[in-house]
């Protein structure tokens, strides 16, 4: 993809599209007003005539428009005037994108980045604006036979601004949100793959894969036997009856010379079955995302690499299928972890804090300046915060608003969640140290206090993503979150923000 600046009109400028705001009452955005000028008046009868709305969300796209050298334009609608939020703004740039989608659209011009949208400067309207657009271009198809519908060609993506002096910013935005829209299609693909192709093994291939042609970039994997003389008895436990063999991916990124490295530990259940206590049938087909921490993990991996950051960045994903078997691990079987701790299995369904546990302690070597695991960890956390954000925890205060931060500036939110004495005794265990449950109530709570008994001494962060990850219904699919969020806090950190 290709991207530029531009200081003219809407109407002067020959694209195959050009997209412009509308607002509530007929108040015409800035782009908008000069296409409505150029056609004398036009787009406003349009408006009038209901013929073009006004709706966040809408989108009406006019061919031919008289006085506009583009061949068409994308109207989308922003809803009350006033500043739009960056969501509205994600929004409507995506409906245009995907009212677009069957036309042989090469080359577009986004006016939407000189409206004034809540908390963002350029840098973070292009970013937005390149983030949203590669979000609504994503497709899954490499399952499918037969024909394949030709994506829509787009390759030259501009942007309006106001003034040159925001050309340097927007240039910046554009190629960070370039960087991290793979990242998140990235996370995307690896998460819609099914388990049969998306085996613990394909997951260290890919990360492999990645790491060829990156001088900057080594990947290392660990195999059960490996894990088995580190002492990894809580992560084996959870792969004992499953065929395919476990692995432990460890990618390294080396961009800030002898900087301690931020560390990001992504859950990788390529399938969760629940094991001995399976799960029920319904639905089930949806545990193949059972591996999307790691999946954005890897993507923000790709997402930093590819942005060249100086910053080192270290990615470990504990990979395993989670499965029934005569030799698999059962309810009350106690299993000892790397840290020495043991652990009472009373449900070998809560397996994601059994293999993280351990990647957190492996990560103890690479002596993280922060580490923050990623997983889809628990169904309480749908039932506490639903799809829209996922739940953040950690053990230091700054580290965790630095997390809330992250997420708010990528609009990719998360919501801080507490740990505590009173969540962690429900974690008691007659028989071990502790035990992997703790009872009906906090779930995502509890699996937190969990594993927060692996991290003393690492300034630690735990992002509970299960409700955020993927869709279900007719759109079901991976999102790449929070491939943005990541990216957004390794960005910070290396102090590649304007
Ligand atoms: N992968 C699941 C969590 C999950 C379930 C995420 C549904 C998204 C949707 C995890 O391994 C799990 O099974 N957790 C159990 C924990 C329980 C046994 C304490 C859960 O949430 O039911
Ligand atoms: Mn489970
Ligand atoms: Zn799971």
């Amino acid at each position: 993809m290709k991207y530029f600046t531009t200081t003219s009109k809407a109407s002067r400028r020959s694209v195959d599209c050009v997209i412009v705001g509308v607002y509530n009452r007929g108040k015409l955005g800035a782009g908008a007003t000069d296409v409505d000028a150029a056609s004398k008046g036009q787009l406003l009868k349009l408006i009038k005539s209901g013929d073009v709305s006004s709706q966040a969300g809408a989108c009406t796209v006019l061919p031919g428009v008289a006085g506009v050298k583009a061949d068409r334009v994308a109207v989308v609608g922003l809803g009350k005037s006033g500043a739009v939020s960056a969501s509205t703004f994600r929004k409507a740039t995506a409906a245009a994108i995907r009212s677009l989608a069957d036309t042989k659209t090469r080359s577009i011009l986004n006016t939407l980045t000189l409206e004034s949208v809540k908390g963002c400067d350029a840098y973070y309207l292009a970013r937005h604006s390149v983030e949203s657009i590669g979000d609504a271009l994503y497709r899954f198809e490499q399952m499918k036979s037969g024909r394949k519908k030709p994506p829509m060609p787009l390759s030259m993506i501009g942007h309006s601004i106001a003034k040159r002096g925001d050309a340097a910013k927007t240039t910046r935005g554009a190629d960070h949100g370039d960087a991290i829209a793979n990242g998140v299609a990235v996370a995307k693909d690896l998460g819609n793959l099914p388990s049969n192709v998306c085996t613990p093994s394909y997951l260290a291939r890919a990360a492999k894969k990645m790491a060829s042609g990156n001088g900057k970039l080594t990947t290392q994997i660990l195999n059960e036997a490996e894990m088995k003389r580190l002492g990894m008895g809580s992560l084996l436990s959870v792969t004992a009856g499953a065929i395919e063999p476990a692995k432990m991916i460890v990618m390294k990124y080396k961009g800030g010379g002898k900087d301690q490295p931020v560390v990001l530990v992504g859950k990788g259940v390529t399938f969760d079955t629940g094991g001995i206590s399976l799960k029920p049938g319904a639905g089930m087909d949806e545990m193949k995302f059972d591996m999307c921490g790691a999946a954005s993990v890897i993507g923000t991996m790709a997402a930093i690499a590819r942005m060249k950051l100086p910053v080192n960045l270290t990615v470990v994903v504990p990979a395993v299928v989670n499965m029934p078997a005569g030799d698999a691990t059962n309810p009350g079987d106690i299993v000892k972890s790397m840290s020495g701790q043991t652990i009472e299995v009373l449900n070998t369904d809560a397996e994601g804090r059994l293999i993280l546990c351990d990647a957190l302690t492996y990560s103890r070597r690479f002596k993280p300046a922060a580490i923050i695991d990623v997983a889809t960890l628990t169904g309480a956390c749908v039932v506490a915060l639903g799809h829209h954000r996922c739940a953040i925890y950690s053990n230091n205060d700054a580290l965790r608003d630095e997390v809330f931060a992250a997420g708010n500036s990528a609009e990719d939110l998360g919501w801080p969640m507490p740990l505590g004495e009173q969540y962690n005794a429900q974690l008691k265990s007659n028989f071990a140290d502790m035990a992997n449950i703790g009872g009906p109530g906090g779930g995502s709570v509890t699996a937190a206090c969990f594993l927060e008994r692996f991290t003393d001494g690492m300034n630690w962060a735990h992002l509970d993503i299960a409700g955020v990850a993927w869709k279900s219904g007719a759109q079901k699919g991976a999102t790449g979150r929070p491939v943005s969020l990541l990216s957004e806090f390794v960005l910070s950190r290396a102090g590649a923000l304007p």
